[in-house]
């Protein structure tokens, strides 16, 4: 039985425009995400890693091409459509935690849930605690972001992104603020929820990082340039 694809992009561009300046960030990408993979995307500054994150997690649109996530075409969806999909179907993780700093560590994980019809108030409270058990911050739920460590801050904005059980975890440089220590900790939280079954596309510079997914991406110039699996075992069945 094969694989279902859960992220297929092709020819997509991304040009932006400022002032007089014409940057094709992306340059007709195409690529193919199964669920379940663990792929890593590195390459050198200003390549368009980010960039191809934010169009993945249909925080931007592309100028050209196409986007099906999970069979369906997110491309030409209305802002507010492609909101609504966002936060259901994905999770992101950020470089610098994005925590809401006037919001508990609890209250910051249920935030993107309380916008979701689909859910009540129970269902969010027991979704949030079950994302901070998986994070091991149970202790920690009542805590403000300011009273927690780089890694806890990082462990937690990794509860939130996870909480909703998106289809697939999308992390810019989710490392580069942590010490070595708090990173390992974050890797080795990421490599829990691979093996739990989660699709995950990390963004990393650091190339002990990137060995941790099951597949490297390298993108140079808003290109993709090389594309290599390596030869793990997956937690999938197939
Ligand atoms: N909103 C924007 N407006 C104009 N240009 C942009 C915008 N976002 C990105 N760019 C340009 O697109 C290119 C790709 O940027 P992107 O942020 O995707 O790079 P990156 O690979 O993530 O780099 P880094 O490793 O430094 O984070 C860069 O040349 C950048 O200047
Ligand atoms: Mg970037």
């Amino acid at each position: 039985m094969s694989r279902k694809i859960l992220v297929e992009l092709q020819q997509l561009n991304k040009v932006f425009l400022t002032d007089e300046i014409e940057t094709q960030a992306l340059n007709h990408i195409s690529l193919t995400i199964y669920e379940g993979e663990y792929v890593s995307i590195t390459g050198p500054s200003g390549c368009g890693k980010s960039t191809l994150l934010s169009m993945l997690g249909l925080l931007d649109t592309s100028s050209a091409g196409s986007y099906h996530l999970a069979g369906h075409d997110v491309s030409q969806l209305s802002r507010d459509e492609r909101a609504r999909i966002r936060n259901k179907e994905i999770g992101f993780v950020f470089q610098s935690f994005n925590l809401i700093s006037d919001l508990t560590v609890a209250e910051n994980i249920a935030l993107p849930l309380t916008y979701r019809s689909d859910l009540s108030k129970n269902e969010i409270g027991t979704m949030v605690k079950a994302a901070l058990e998986k994070v091991d911050m149970s202790h920690r739920a009542s805590h403000y972001p300011s009273q927690l460590s780089g890694g806890q801050q990082q462990r937690v904005a990794v509860a939130r992104a996870i909480a909703g059980k998106p289809s697939i975890i999308l992390a810019d440089e989710p490392t580069g603020n942590l010490d070595s220590k708090n990173a390992q900790a974050v890797m080795a939280l990421l490599d829990q929820l691979h093996a739990d079954g989660a699709t995950i596309c990390m963004v990393t510079h650091d190339p002990r990082s990137a060995e941790r997914a099951e597949r490297l991406v390298e993108v140079f110039d808003g290109k993709i340039v090389a594309d290599q699996k390596f030869n793990k075992p997956t937690a999938i069945a197939i």
